[in-house]
């Protein structure tokens, strides 16, 4: 038979979360799993500005017919000039290619795929600890990888030195995958000067940079957040960036996001939109077209984009508020500063150094949920729970 040998599999470590905590039933539950943004009564609101975007498009829309294999039109353009500012686009010019994907997890298979596809013996370097989901994406298109260290537990920061060393075995043509602003698990990001050091032994040792971009806006500001990102692909000759639209727009269901890919040839562009397309066509097709045009109509009216800005920055700063407040119960757990880099960081995700054993304990005795490695989603919590968080972690460690 071809499929009697198949048997049931573990939930996805982070996804699988979603529904265990649905299904507990005790009123003190507290869901810090997955990365999404919660307001204090605890919704994942849909933002005005996209509100206003689906308002607007239900009455213009017209169609579903298909659009392009490289998505509905604007999207990647509108997403390039957030993502890398207006001057480094027109610098970049026909050397930048980019591909409307399924989400950022899209955009990262998409990548791997051209990766395998154009040279298979690639290397992919991956952070430790790196996002849940990275290995599998590039375990599944035939690619293998390598780690490089990330995380200095002792001071919540960016391991500079060793993350350098490590990369220091890398061969000439690897793929360094990096993450942006707030994306690694961790929740501590490098600092520009750190992105500097980065960025000469990329060129040094003739490295691919591949950034994922999943939080723009939710360190320091859009502009900000940005800045090491283009860095990056100002001074690189090829470099890759996966994009998602899921966390600074909400937009999470929709399955929004772009693959850039720039190249070293005066024409790059084509052969990258070309080859992406292929590859899109002979797994999904094409993109869903609902979330790129809310965030098109966002990003392209200036009223619409405004309202979203000040969205950006409210998420934001909820999020830092309860960073610091999350870091001061700790400190009245009696912890001193062991947890005073929670305050520090920036984004969603800290990691608390807990065993999986310690994580299984909380969330069955306390019915707090966080993936097992120690990863919570700061935006779960609130100025009511925080204390109970702080307490029941305290109790197992
Ligand atoms: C997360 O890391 O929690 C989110 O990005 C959701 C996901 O796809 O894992």
């Amino acid at each position: 038979m071809m499929f009697s040998h198949l048997t049931k599999l573990p939930a996805d470590p982070i996804l699988g979360l979603s529904a265990l905590f649905k299904a507990d039933s005790n009123p003190e539950k507290v869901d810090l799993g997955v990365g999404v943004y919660k307001t204090a009564d605890g919704r994942t609101p849909i933002l005005g500005a996209v509100q206003q975007a689906f308002a607007r498009l239900s009455k213009e829309e017209g169609s579903k017919v298909y659009i392009a294999p490289s998505g509905w039109p604007g999207f990647t353009d509108a997403c390039a000039k957030l993502v890398f500012g207006e001057d480094l686009v027109s610098d970049l010019g026909d050397r930048l290619g980019a591909i409307q994907t399924p989400g950022g997890c899209g955009a990262l298979r998409l990548a791997f795929e051209l990766i395998a596809f154009s040279k298979p013996d690639t290397t992919i370097w991956v952070s430790t600890p790196t996002w849940a989901n990275h290995v599998p994406t590039l375990a599944a298109a035939g690619l293998s990888h390598k780690p490089y260290a990330y995380y200095d537990q002792k001071t919540a920061t960016v391991d500079v030195d060793g993350m350098l060393a490590s990369l220091e075995g890398a061969k000439p043509g690897d793929v360094v995958l990096l993450h942006a602003c707030c994306h690694n698990p961790t929740g501590a990001d490098l600092l520009l000067a750190d992105w500097k050091r980065v960025a000469e032994l990329l060129r040094a040792r003739e490295l691919v940079p591949f950034l994922d971009m999943a939080y723009q806006g939710f360190a320091a500001g859009l502009e900000e957040d940005a800045e090491a990102v283009r860095m990056i692909f100002a001074s690189q000759p090829e470099a890759l960036l996966s994009y998602s639209c899921s966390k600074n727009f909400g937009l999470y269901r929709e399955r929004t996001g772009v693959l850039f890919a720039k190249g070293e040839q005066a024409a790059a562009r084509d052969a990258f939109v070309t080859n992406l397309a292929q590859l899109a066509r002979a797994n999904y097709s094409m993109p869903p077209a609902h979330g790129a045009a809310l965030a098109t109509t966002v990003l392209e009216d200036s009223d619409l984009r405004a309202d979203w800005i000040m969205e950006l920055s409210s998420m934001r700063d909820r999020v830092n508020g309860l960073r610091r407040g999350l870091a001061d119960a700790f400190a009245r757990e009696g912890f001193g500063d062991r947890f005073s880099g929670v305050a520090r960081q920036t984004g969603m995700f800290s990691l608390l150094s807990l065993s999986p054993e310690q994580v299984a304990m909380v969330q069955k005795d306390k019915s707090i949920y966080f993936p097992a490695n120690g990863r919570i989603n700061v935006a779960g919590l609130t100025d009511e729970n925080i204390p109970y968080v702080a307490r029941s972690i305290a109790s197992v460690l």
